[in-house]
């Protein structure tokens, strides 16, 4: 009972601050972080919030991956300088590695981790931060409000990462310049340090090495969760936090900040409550501590209707539209199988234009219900996914030019409508379509191509996209092409990008309507992205497609499976998923064959 009015008020909460700050689809930025924090994954459904959930351990190592992905954030954001409004939360630590102050392969292998997952709306250090988030909920502790916008730099930054053997005021001043008070400081390092610890391979002079392990870490308290064990221990006489009771008295580093006000912030996050408190709003501080003059966006809450993959494109040479709604429901609550959702639309052109003679609509076509560990913030939050897909033919003369929703539970209450906040999901243009069901990706390896990519095992390879649009018959286009971006590379290469010129292809297939034109992209990273634009007249219509590694028809030119792929646990795990094509979304025109469009009039 107490749960269910908590669950409603979570998601009132998240339906209010929802509407406070405005948003309207379309949001590509928005919705990549919010899917990034709320599903975990990238488009073509790699987790990167299953690395960490839950609350996992490091294949070999042992270590604690989510005391790993806090602690990078921590050492990334610390070469801010208040003074000068220089550096902060910026992938710099990806260039800082062969530093003292960075010493573990933990950083190492965070980086390999991560390094699938920045594109053009998620920077690296966007990445960095949201790993810091996953991996406080994942371990049972707070969630901490998150935002994008984070602006990656591709140099080291100055250094000034604390050290242990330093003294209290080197502490309280490298502190200060990254922008925190005395209290912070320890708050800081009390909520840092609330789970993994300290190893025997970076500080042999603080742990000892034993044979029957790899690693032999030396935990900071004796649970792996995120909670403030290590304050009750440490206030408590009973803490093994070495950084506390080493006999080495240069390298108590942690006793030094804990006492430096005479244990009151200490005392003060005895309270568990407290110390979730005052963890999530320093940490908080921690992950937004960027450069000035960089804006980070409105705090990412979760949607709580959702309008992902809506496309106008050409299935089996027919055109057709296609879209999902993704709705919440509570974990323990039921799901109503009597629901229907289905979406409406209206014509763009003839004598039912935006829906003057009737409106159409049909019934979702598929429901994938998700898994409530698709991430832990989610989880968290009590909430789990449904998502309800679409597909309908579009009639190539009348088109489209905007949809809706309408969900009926039938059980007596009012069909909820879904309209953008009243404004509609509108289909800005007809003029260019990109078509995914005819284009394809191709793995060369041994590639003699200009742009090769060496992966960890040392093989060779390049991606090849062979794009096929689609440009609306009359419109004539002087130009067709593509502007390509990818920022997720291995080793933190460069962002790529490029702009390639689309020819027309009699060849490529007849389409009522539309005429075919292909192109090819040469890449070597992990999530290419891509607007397709056909000038005109001196316009230029533009599609933005934020899924190309979502292709169904990859193919895999042997020998190109990394061998990667089959030896799970590796460390390069990140990069064998990098080869996976989860088409969780893609619903074939197959599936709905002998589907009826209605009208309503
Ligand atoms: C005076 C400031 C600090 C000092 C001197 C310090 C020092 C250390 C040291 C020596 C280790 C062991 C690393 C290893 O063995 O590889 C460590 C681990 C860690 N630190 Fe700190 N730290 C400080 C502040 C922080 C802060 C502010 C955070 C985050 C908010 C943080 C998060 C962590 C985490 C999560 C680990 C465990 C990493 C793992 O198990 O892989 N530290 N720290
Ligand atoms: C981590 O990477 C840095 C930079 O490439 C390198 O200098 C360092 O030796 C690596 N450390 C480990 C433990 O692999
Ligand atoms: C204590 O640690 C410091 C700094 O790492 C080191 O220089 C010193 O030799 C250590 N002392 C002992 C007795 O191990
Ligand atoms: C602070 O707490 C530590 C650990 O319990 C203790 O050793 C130290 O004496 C205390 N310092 C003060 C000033 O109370
Ligand atoms: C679904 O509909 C059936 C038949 O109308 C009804 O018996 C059942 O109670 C409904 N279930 C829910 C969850 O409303
Ligand atoms: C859902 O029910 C299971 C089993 O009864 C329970 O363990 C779990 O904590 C519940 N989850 C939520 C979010 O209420
Ligand atoms: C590709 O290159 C690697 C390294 O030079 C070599 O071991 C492998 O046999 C080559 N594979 C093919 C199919 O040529
Ligand atoms: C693409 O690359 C060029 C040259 O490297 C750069 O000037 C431009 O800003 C880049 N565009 C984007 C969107 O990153
Ligand atoms: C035209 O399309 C066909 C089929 O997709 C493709 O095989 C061919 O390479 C394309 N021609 C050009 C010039 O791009």
């Amino acid at each position: 009972m107490n749960h269910n009015l908590k669950l409603a008020l979570v998601l009132c909460l998240s339906v209010f601050t929802d509407l406070s700050f405005g948003y309207r689809w379309p949001s590509p930025q928005y919705d990549a972080l919010e899917g990034y924090l709320y599903e975990g994954r990238r488009a073509d459904g790699t987790s990167l919030a299953a690395l960490v959930h839950p609350c996992r351990k490091r294949t070999g190592t042992l270590a604690s991956i989510p005391a790993e992905w806090l602690r990078i954030a921590f050492h990334d954001m610390a070469t801010h300088n208040v003074d000068d409004g220089t550096g902060g939360l910026d992938g710099s630590i990806a260039y800082e590695l062969d530093r003292g102050e960075n010493f573990g392969s933990g950083f190492n292998q965070t980086l390999s981790d991560f390094e699938t997952f920045p594109n053009k709306y998620v920077s690296r250090a966007d990445v960095i931060a949201l790993g810091a988030v996953l991996a406080v909920s994942t371990c049972g502790g707070p969630i901490i409000p998150y935002r994008g916008g984070r602006v990656d730099v591709y140099t080291a930054g100055p250094t000034g990462v604390p050290e242990p053997q330093q003294d209290i005021n080197t502490h309280t001043e490298m502190f200060r310049k990254q922008g925190f008070s005395q209290s912070e400081m320890i708050k800081l390092v009390a909520c840092g340090h609330s789970f993994g610890g300290v190893r025997n391979t970076d500080f042999p002079q603080l742990v000892p090495a034993d044979p029957s392990k790899s690693v032999n870490i030396k935990n900071f308290d004796t649970t792996d969760n995120f909670d403030n064990v290590v304050v009750t221990q440490y206030l408590d006489g009973s803490t093994q936090n070495v950084l506390v009771v080493s006999d080495n008295k240069t390298m108590v580093s942690d006793l030094r900040v804990f006492a430096s006000d005479g244990n009151s912030t200490m005392h003060s996050l005895a309270s568990a409550d407290t110390y979730n408190t005052e963890c999530t709003s320093v940490l908080e501080r921690m992950i937004n501590t960027v450069a000035h003059g960089v804006t980070l966006t409105d705090e990412i809450t979760l949607l709580p209707a959702k309008v992902t993959l809506a496309q106008l494109t050409i299935e089996q040479s027919k055109l057709v539209f296609k879209s999902s709604l993704r709705l919440t429901n509570p974990i323990n609550g039921t799901i109503n199988k009597n629901r229907t959702v289905r979406m409406l639309w209206c014509d763009r052109n003839g004598d039912s234009q935006d829906c003057k003679g009737n409106t159409r609509y049909a019934q979702s076509v598929n429901t994938v219900t998700e898994s409530p560990d698709l991430s832990p913030v989610t989880l968290k939050l009590g909430l789990f996914f449904i998502n309800y897909q679409f597909i309908v033919p579009i009639d190539s003369t009348a088109s489209i030019s905007k949809f809706w929703f309408e969900v009926d539970e039938h059980d007596g209450s009012k069909v909820t409508v879904y309209n953008n906040e009243g404004d509609n999901y509108v289909v800005d243009q007809d003029q260019v379509i990109f078509i995914p069901t005819m284009s394809k990706a191709e793995f060369r390896s041994n590639s003699t191509e200009a742009k090769v990519y060496t992966n960890r095992n040392s093989e060779t390879f390049t991606k090849v996209y062979t794009f096929t649009a689609a440009v609306r018959d009359g419109v004539n286009p002087s130009r067709v092409y593509i502007d390509a971006q990818d920022d997720a590379f291995g080793d933190f290469l460069q962002p790529f990008n490029s702009t390639i010129d689309l020819t027309l292809n009699s060849t490529a297939g007849t389409v009522q309507g539309y005429k075919l034109y292909t192109g090819t992209v040469k890449d070597v990273g992990f999530q290419l992205m891509i607007d397709v634009h056909a000038d005109t007249d001196g316009t230029t219509h533009t599609v933005n497609v934020p899924e190309v590694s979502n292709l169904d028809n990859t193919v895999l030119t042997a020998p190109a499976t990394p061998s990667s792929q089959t030896s799970s646990g590796s460390s390069s795990s990140s990069s064998s998923s990098s080869w996976r094509s989860v088409p969780w979304t893609s619903v074939s025109l197959a599936l709905i064959f002998g589907f009826t469009t209605l009208l309503l009039s």
